[in-house]
């Protein structure tokens, strides 16, 4: 049985900063460490948040993931620049590549940006919230590094990541659009959470061993290894595809196939393709105006039930106010592998007594 507690957001930053800086991270890589895993569970995407600490700090031990590192440029061709994450935290990495990124597109009103070689990424909406933020429209196709997971549409086994797309589309009336998913029917991460909670996942996501249909998130988590399924059979395939070779290959990272494939489950490598394009660039004075135009046409839907109509990145929109209202949920299991990583860090008892009091 599992109990849910509720942590302040502020509180859980300032732990996550402890255990990164116990574990050797410099103060500005910790702050983006924490500002991304809160940022994530604020969203609603817990699958993506603190809960990812324990296994960062398992690919730490196992000299997977290196701290204190930032991205070099390997190939600069002014709009297209491709950059190596040299194994570094994707919460540094991925920040860095916007950061050119944006750089760029604000001098040629389109960039992209190749990155590959970054340990995980995470919640991928949070870098395309960074260029929004910066004025832009952006497009993200990703891939999880030899790491297979789901299994192709007609297949029975694991053959590619979750591999997730990403648009975003900054409105000047509202907070941005933001389309992000995985494209597995569901993230991994929401298998872990499933499982810690000991709860089932909804039918017809994951396939046992066998290639049978099952909602037990363990086939996810212990042998013998089930796969996910890719969202909306072969148009989610196709998708994923798509994310693993503009993702893996166009980034100059590598594809998950039997030379790449990695034998630690703790050590997650992203390769992420970005499209940054400045709105102003276009002939499109009334761009906003049809984009409200449309939002507004659509909400008028009458509702087919008691759930409300949402357009793209309102859900996580919505999920923040509450949380930053009543906190942020984490289960006991969770929490838990969170204080063992944190020990795991070095950090001493006695200090992470006073951390533990946040789930009280
Ligand atoms: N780094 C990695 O390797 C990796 C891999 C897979 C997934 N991820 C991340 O995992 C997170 C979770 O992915 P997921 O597939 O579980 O996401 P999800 O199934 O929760 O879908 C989220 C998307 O659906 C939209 N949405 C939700 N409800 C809606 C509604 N009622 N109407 C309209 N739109 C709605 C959200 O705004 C968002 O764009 C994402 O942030 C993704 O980037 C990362």
């Amino acid at each position: 049985m599992t109990t849910l507690h509720r942590i302040s957001p502020s509180a859980l930053h300032s732990f996550v900063q402890a255990i990164w800086l116990q574990a050797g991270s410099s103060a500005a890589e910790a702050r983006l460490v924490a500002d991304h895993l809160v940022a994530a569970n604020l969203a609603g995407h817990d699958s993506h948040g603190v809960g990812m600490i324990p296994s960062y700090m398992a690919s730490l031990t196992q000299g997977f993931l290196q701290l204190n590192q930032h991205v070099s440029i390997e190939k600069d061709v002014g709009a297209v620049i491709t950059v190596n994450g040299h194994n570094g935290f994707g919460q540094v990495a991925a920040y860095e590549a916007m950061q050119h990124g944006i750089a760029r597109a604000e001098k040629f009103g389109i960039a992209a940006v190749g990155l590959h070689h970054s340990h995980h990424i995470g919640r991928i909406g949070h870098w395309a919230e960074q260029c929004a933020a910066a004025g832009f429209v952006s497009f993200h196709f990703v891939n999880v590094m030899g790491d297979p997971m789901v299994a192709p549409f007609n297949g029975s086994d694991r053959r590619f990541g979750t591999n997730p797309f990403c648009a975003i589309f900054p409105r000047r009336a509202g907070k941005p659009l933001l389309l992000d998913f995985a494209t597995s029917g569901i993230a991994f991460g929401k298998t872990r959470v499933a499982f810690n909670k000991g709860q089932p996942v909804a039918p017809g996501y994951l396939i046992d061993h066998q290639g049978q249909p099952t909602s037990d998130p363990g086939v996810m988590h212990q042998p013998p290894f089930g796969s996910l399924t890719a969202f909306g059979l072969h148009k989610g395939y196709a998708l994923a595809t798509l994310c693993e070779i503009l993702g893996g290959a166009l980034s100059g990272g590598r594809t998950t196939h039997d030379a790449t494939l990695v034998t630690s489950h703790d050590a997650i490598f992203n390769c992420m393709t970005t499209v940054i394009l400045n709105p102003d660039a276009f002939d499109a004075p009334g761009m906003q105006e049809e984009a409200e135009s449309f939002l507004a046409w659509v909400k008028r839907s009458p509702q087919s039930g008691a759930a409300p109509i949402q357009v793209p990145g309102e859900w996580e929109e919505h999920n923040r106010q509450v949380r930053e209202r009543e906190g942020i949920p984490l289960d006991s299991n969770s929490w838990a592998q969170i204080c063992a990583a944190a020990l795991q860090a070095g950090m001493p008892e006695e200090t992470l007594a006073t951390w533990r009091a946040l789930a009280q």
